[in-house]
């Protein structure tokens, strides 16, 4: 029986035979198109070869793609588990051919693949076609011998593939396995074609056109071909399973799982392991390309799949965070497959356990909410909107995780109601969308990078040169000039100037040019490697064909050069002094400091601080050279360069070695793949200092720093602070904190005093009253005015002043800051004679306050105005009167 893995080598193996170039799958995170979620089909890294948008460098490829089905158009996610074959994670292989064969070498490559390699019996096989597609339907007929019962014709949607509502599209033929009348399902395009009887294992696509808004605009320039075979599904027919979740690989996933809850798979309990089997892959494969969970976009979804396994977890009673401890079972399964997912590890085991743990605080109490809220419900009941609400807004339930629970049940779950209750949030959460970040002319400059192909950059080594200005872009369209005062993109045909990339800024710098000056004001990247520079033109006219003196500012250049190489050894640093788990999560770096966010789950201490910019500092003084090496970047990441999760690499990168171990001989400090521009031995970096570090998001923080001649500045400052500290003191500098701390415990031992002595002040009756006490209506009263005594410290007075009068009322009035602080004690034996509270009220009353509060033999209350504290004694008086 053939493995899943096999299945996969085979598929490739076939395709890179007929001329298919084999490429590896790109992140799930789309590189090239804003407008989509995930990567959903193999067919979306390539989609600019199939519009024509891009040239491809070769003419037939294939893959085995990661895909996403789960938000978006397709989604998937509320199935898994409760059918054979959904899943929101799968692999689809695929091969494609940009404008070289069309359907009838498409069609015969995927006969005899299936039928020949695979050995698929053919008598279980049928295939669909679009219903007007007379030369597919024609094709199969001589490639198979099928009669027509066995080529279906489909019309709408089924047979017409498109990738969402802008890309390319065209008329599909799909070929369908039948598992036999034994399973319950009709062939597609009859009534119960949703069965599970026969199953779609192929889908062929005559790309043809191309849609924007959801409407065919127009033809694509050369007819192609996209097929995607479920790897997942293929398998399971391979090995005679009904099910994709009884395949080799989802039963060695499941056992883990039931290993790890102590739990059997059986009926009641398989949907449980096949969430957590399938939710696993997925929200692996989206953390080891660089997705976090969060509350929006793509991190929002990544939450919804992690949420939803957890609750199976849950379910299974799992007691502790069970889904980090699946990850070595689908590492070994597909990590050799898929080296970035063995590279993340740490980090995909670290951000669920993290996430499950945040999870866990909420969940039972969401289930208890949700258990309230369904009590005598009857199958078909609907859980209301608010409490859909509810569990999401304060228990973190996503509403598929509701309805999922719900389903569970047989019940529903009134959406309309729920997402009533959420407009507003999802309102904000629109608001914050962001695509992949594609400019609104970046078409523009597709067209310009097809044009003329890749330009020069020159500022590795240097920072002037000249160039000719091959397009210049105004307001978004090509410009053969621009004039004084204008801010416009210029291309050219080689360029010093650095164009904003992983995480550096671009440079700036001037332009001139007989008869004219330029300002570059900033460096973005177009059509994925065009240095596009804006530029406002200072003085004259800047023409198309021109031939232009730039240069870069060169002290700019120098300190963003030590910021990004100090970033790279920080980043080292951050993995030896915090462990394996930190990975970047972004960088800043430009002339003025180095920001670097990585994963963390607690604030860096001081202690691990010191210990960072100890290493990366030891690391400057070796000044040895930095190394730049152009590599493939598989080799590169043999290697062991950090290559960063989520990023798409050229056929070759550039790989930065800097400073040696400072643990083990001959190995080096930092290696990675990276594109910017780097100083050329340690050295030159100067002086590390950390300034600063946050917390910008769960479990992720961000380190400011600087380098060179700015550390300096930053340490000069703090040692003149410090100097002027010792200056005023009277002290050497190192003695400073020593000095600091006596005066602090001698300021905190004199409040103490000046306390005491207040009490004492106000005990002899010193301030304004009578030592002995006054008699009102029998019952003694002890009133005082207390300046510059507060609430707290009336409390020790009036109690003193209560035990030395043995029977009676005490009333203090303290005064601080223009303000009245009341306080009345009373005896134990005047209890339901005299009521404290009242006479505290009627005091503050007086005093142009609120009321007071307290006990009958205690009370205390506060009022703005100070000056009428004797207004305040006297309704004490008039209360006892
Ligand atoms: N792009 C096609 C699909 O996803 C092959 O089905």
């Amino acid at each position: 029986m053939a493995s899943l893995k096999q299945i996969r080598s085979t598929f490739l193996d076939y395709f890179a035979a007929d001329g298919h170039e084999k490429v590896h799958s790109a992140p799930l995170v789309p590189q090239n198109d804003p407008t989509l979620l995930f990567v959903n089909a193999g067919m979306v890294p390539f989609k600019d070869y199939f519009t024509g948008a891009a040239t491809p460098p070769y003419p037939r490829a294939t893959s085995s793609q990661k895909c996403v089905r789960a938000g978006g158009k397709h989604n998937d996610l509320d199935n898994v588990g409760y059918t054979a074959r959904h899943l929101t994670f799968f692999e689809m292989l695929g091969n494609f051919s940009f404008g070289d064969y069309f359907k009838e070498h498409a069609i015969e490559s995927a006969w005899n693949l299936v039928t020949k390699d695979f050995g698929l019996d053919a008598k279980r096989l049928l295939v669909t076609v679009y219903i007007d597609d007379d030369e597919a339907a024609a094709i199969w007929k001589k490639v198979t011998g099928f009669g027509d019962d066995k080529i279906i014709r489909i019309a709408g949607s089924d047979n017409f593939w498109a990738m969402g509502d802008s890309g390319p599209c065209g008329p599909c033929t799909e070929i369908f396995w039948d598992y036999g009348d034994h399973v319950p399902g009709g062939p597609p395009g009859s009534p119960d074609e949703d069965g599970d009887r026969y199953v779609e294992i192929w889908n062929n696509v005559f790309m043809q056109f191309e849609k924007e808004n959801d409407e065919i605009v127009r033809s694509l320039p050369k007819p192609s071909v996209d097929t995607g075979m479920g790897l997942e599904r293929m398998t399971s027919v391979l090995q005679g399973k009904n099910s994709v979740f009884d395949t080799d690989l989802f039963q060695t996933l499941i056992a883990a799982s039931e290993d790890a809850t102590s739990t059997k798979s059986d009926e009641e309990r398989a949907p449980s392991h096949r969430v957590i089997a399938d939710h696993l892959r997925s929200s692996s494969f989206l953390i080891a390309d660089g997705v976090t969970p969060s509350n929006e976009g793509r991190g929002y979804v990544l939450r919804r799949i992690m949420r939803r396994a957890m609750r199976h977890a849950h379910l299974l009673g799992a007691t502790d965070p069970l889904m980090h401890r699946l990850v070595p079972t689908l590492v070994s399964e597909m990590g050799e497959a898929y080296p970035e997912l063995k590279r993340a590890q740490p980090f995909i085991e670290d951000t669920l356990k993290q996430e499950e743990i945040r999870f866990r605080t909420t969940l039972s109490k969401g289930m208890n909410l949700f258990e309230t809220a369904v009590q005598g419900f009857r199958p078909g009941d609907m859980v209301d909107g608010q409490t859909a609400f509810t569990l999401y807004d304060t228990y973190g339930f996503p509403l598929d995780l509701t309805q999922d629970e719900a389903r569970r049940r047989g019940y529903g779950v009134n959406v309309d109601g729920f997402q009533d209750a959420m407009a507003q949030q999802r309102a904000r959460s629109r608001e914050h969308w962001k695509g992949s970040g594609q400019q609104a002319n970046a078409g523009e400059w597709l067209k310009v990078r097809d044009r003329l192909g890749q330009t020069v950059f020159t500022g590795y080594d240097n920072t002037d040169g000249s160039g000719e200005v091959l397009t210049i872009m105004k307001d978004g369209q090509p410009a053969d000039v621009a004039a004084t005062g204008d801010i416009v993109e210029v291309l050219f045909d080689t360029t010093p100037f650095y164009a904003e990339s992983g995480g550096q800024a671009g440079d700036h710098g001037t332009l001139e040019w007989p008869g004219g000056s330029a300002e570059v004001i900033d460096v973005k990247k177009q059509a994925g490697d065009l240095h596009v520079l804006s530029a406002e033109i200072i003085s004259g006219e800047l023409t198309t064909g021109a031939r232009v003196a730039q240069s870069v500012d060169a002290a700019k250049r120098v300190t963003t050069r030590a910021n990004h190489s100090a970033a790279h050894l920080l980043h080292t640093a951050l993995k030896n002094v915090l462990g394996a788990h930190v990975a970047q999560k972004g960088q800043m770096v430009d002339a003025e400091r180095a920001r670097f966010d990585f994963s963390h789950n607690a604030p860096v201490t001081e202690a691990e601080l010191e210990s960072i910019e100890a290493e990366v500092n030891a690391v400057i003084r070796q000044n040895t050279p930095v190394e730049t090496k152009l590599m493939a970047p598989e080799a590169a990441i043999e290697a062991g360069a950090i290559a960063l999760f989520g990023e798409k690499y050229g056929d070759e990168v550039r790989v930065l070695t800097i400073g040696q171990s400072l643990v083990s001989d001959n190995a080096p400090y930092s290696v990675e793949l990276c594109g910017g521009t780097h100083v050329a031995r340690t050295g030159d970096i100067a002086l590390f200092k950390v300034v600063q570090e946050t917390g910008i998001a769960a479990g992720v923080r961000r380190i400011e720093a600087l380098t060179g001649e700015a550390a300096r500045l930053y340490v000069e400052g703090q040692a003149k602070i410090a100097r002027n500290l010792a200056r005023d003191f009277k002290v050497q500098p190192a003695d400073v904190t020593g000095r600091v701390e006596g005066l602090h415990t001698s300021v905190k031992a004199l409040e103490k005093q000046v306390a005491e002595l207040k009490k004492q002040l106000a005990l002899g009756g010193g301030s304004g009253g009578n030592a002995a006490p006054e008699e009102i209506n029998g019952v003694k009263l002890i009133a005082r005015v207390l300046d510059g005594v507060d609430g707290k410290g009336l409390r020790g007075v009036a109690e003193d002043f209560r035990k030395s009068v043995g029977t009676g009322v005490v009333a203090l009035i303290g005064v601080t800051d223009g303000k009245a602080a009341v306080t009345v004690a009373v005896t134990a034996d005047l209890a339901g004679k005299v009521n404290a509270a009242d006479l505290a009220r009627a005091a503050v009353l007086a005093m142009g306050g609120q009321g007071a509060g307290g006990k009958p033999d205690f009370a205390q209350g506060g009022a703005p105005d100070g000056s009428k504290a004797e207004d305040g004694l006297a309704a004490v008086r008039a209360a006892l009167g």
